[in-house]
This record gives structure tokens, sequence and C-alpha cells, in this order.
């Protein structure tokens, strides 16, 4: 106990100076024996349904393979209490439990481990420590991070087009459907398409809109157009999602 504590020490000084409001502040922490010869795991954590699921992932080194992770996690303010993160290893490719659609074609060519934190306090700082272990050393990353900062839905589904008057279109989505608690926590969604024009793309931003559909006027006949969504909480917390594959529809130059 009195050895960990001047790691500890250390650990929450570094933590305070960079807490200050970033979505996720990332720290490369000591590595327990060797320096350069091991790969500290680059994690990323982020909340696709407040507050339920909290995903932290990060990528296997292709070169130096880790034997085995270790993934825990504690509250800042009591950190003796440290509890395990559930490790969830590559193999089982598509990202856990819950995105069963979102991306169905984005294979990662990187291998990515997840591990998943159940239903976390709210407005409660946490500190993750994923600490990947080689034959002969170990290297840890420490990650602070509060609910509020890190959430990020998954893009919104189902995006589609239809025509509704000679130039005026309906553009309609649906809430990601991991989104669990929609009705305690509503989304936002912000609209952007593209178009090119003489070789130069243009875009337009709408939004953000809390209804899932959006009437789209003065679009130019012959243009083919991209159309994107994306969903963010409707207080703001966090981060929008990424945006929605793209649905291109071309508008027609004629009435038929
Ligand atoms: C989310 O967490 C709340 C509070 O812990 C719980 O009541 C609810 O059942 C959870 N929902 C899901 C979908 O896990
Ligand atoms: C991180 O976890 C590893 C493995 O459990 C442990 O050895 C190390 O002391 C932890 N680091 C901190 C700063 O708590
Ligand atoms: C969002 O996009 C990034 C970068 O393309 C990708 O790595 C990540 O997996 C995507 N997240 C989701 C939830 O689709
Ligand atoms: C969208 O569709 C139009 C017409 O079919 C095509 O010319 C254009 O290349 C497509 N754009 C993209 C990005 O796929």
């Amino acid at each position: 106990m009195a050895a960990m504590f001047g790691r500890v020490c250390v650990t929450v000084t570094l933590l305070m100076c960079v807490l200050g409001g970033q979505a996720l502040d990332l720290l490369r922490a000591t590595a327990t024996s060797g320096t350069d010869r091991y790969s500290t795991p680059t994690v990323y954590c982020w909340c696709a349904s407040y507050p339920n699921m909290t995903l932290c992932s990060w990528p296997e080194p292709a070169n130096s393979p880790a034997t085995h992770y270790i993934a825990t996690y504690s509250e800042r303010h009591s950190q003796s209490d440290i509890k395990q993160c559930n490790l969830i290893p590559p193999s089982s490719s598509s990202p856990p439990l819950n995105s069963p659609s979102s991306s169905p074609s984005s294979v990662p060519s990187e291998q990515l481990w997840h591990c998943q934190l159940p239903t976390l306090k709210l407005l409660t700082d946490y500190i993750i420590n994923v600490t990947a272990v080689y034959s002969s050393g170990s290297s840890s990353h420490l990650a602070s991070f509060m609910l509020e900062d890190i959430v990020k839905p998954d893009p919104p589904e189902d995006v589609r087009v239809s025509p509704q008057n000679i130039k005026d279109l309906l553009l309609e989505w649906s809430p990601p459907c991991t989104w669990a608690n929609l009705d305690i926590f509503p989304l936002k969604y912000q609209i952007k398409y593209l178009w090119e024009i003489g070789g130069t793309s243009k875009s337009v931003n709408l939004g953000p809109v809390e209804s899932t559909k959006v009437e789209l006027k003065t679009l130019s006949p012959g243009n083919a157009y991209l159309f994107q969504v994306c969903a963010m909480e409707l207080l703001g917390l966090g981060e929008c999602s990424n945006w929605s594959s793209p649905v291109n529809v071309t508008i027609p130059r004629t009435q038929p």
C-alpha cells in the first residue's frame, strides 16, 4: 500500500492538471518495466447509450501482441475501490452486444479490444486503467473521464429520402436503436448535404432539429445530393454521433 501510494499521488496530480472540461483526457502512465519495448494501449472511451452503455477500446499492436490485458476502473475519489472492466477480445469483431447494424460494412483494419463498463454514476469522475501485459513486463494507460463528457450516440439509422413536390424532398431517419433511453434522454439531429457543381463541392448543414424528418426545398433538378444525419443528446452532452452513411439522391430534371 505504501509502495503504491507514491504513484497514485503522481497520477492524481496529473489528472488534476488536465481535468478541465475536455471530453477525455488521456494520460500515458508509467510503464512498469521497460519503456520503449512495450507499446502502451491507446484507450478511447465513449457512451453510446447514456447512462448505460460505456465502452472503451484500444488497438492490438500487430507487431507485438500482449499476452493479456487487465482493464480496471474506479471512481477518482475512491481509487481503492477497483472494479474489473469486462474484456471483449478482438475476435468477436463486430463490437459487442450493442451495435447490431450501425456499421455493417466498415470492418476495422486494426484489431480492437473492447471493454464494457456497467451503468456508471452521473457527474462522477472515473479513471480507467488498461494494462498490456507482456511476457516480461507490462504497460498501463490511464484515462480519466466523466460520463457526461464522453456521450456519443451511434449514427441515426434508416436514412431515407422521398420526393414531395417537384423540387422538394422529405428526409427521414430513425434514432440509433442502441440509444436505449430515448424517452428520458431525447436526441437532436444535425443534417448535412453535399453536392457538386462545376467540379466544386458545396455543402449545407441544418439543425439541430428534434424531429426525425426535415423537408428540403429549393434543391436543383439534375443535381446529385449526398445526405447524412448525426445524432446528439438533446442537452448537448458529449458529441454528435458519426455521420450516417451517405444517401445519394439525384433530383429529377423533369417532372415524370
Ligand atoms: C439503464 O440503467 C438504469 C439505471 O441503472 C436501469 O434502471 C435500466 O434498466 C438500464 N437500462 C438498460 C437498457 O440497461
Ligand atoms: C493499473 O493496473 C495495473 C494492473 O492491475 C497495476 O499494476 C497498476 O498499478 C495500475 N496503475 C495505477 C496507477 O493504478
Ligand atoms: C466512427 O468513426 C470512426 C472513424 O471513422 C470509427 O473508428 C468508429 O468506429 C466510428 N464509430 C461508430 C460508432 O460507428
Ligand atoms: C451519386 O449518384 C450520381 C448519379 O448516379 C453519381 O454520378 C455520383 O457519382 C454519386 N456520388 C457518389 C458520391 O456516390
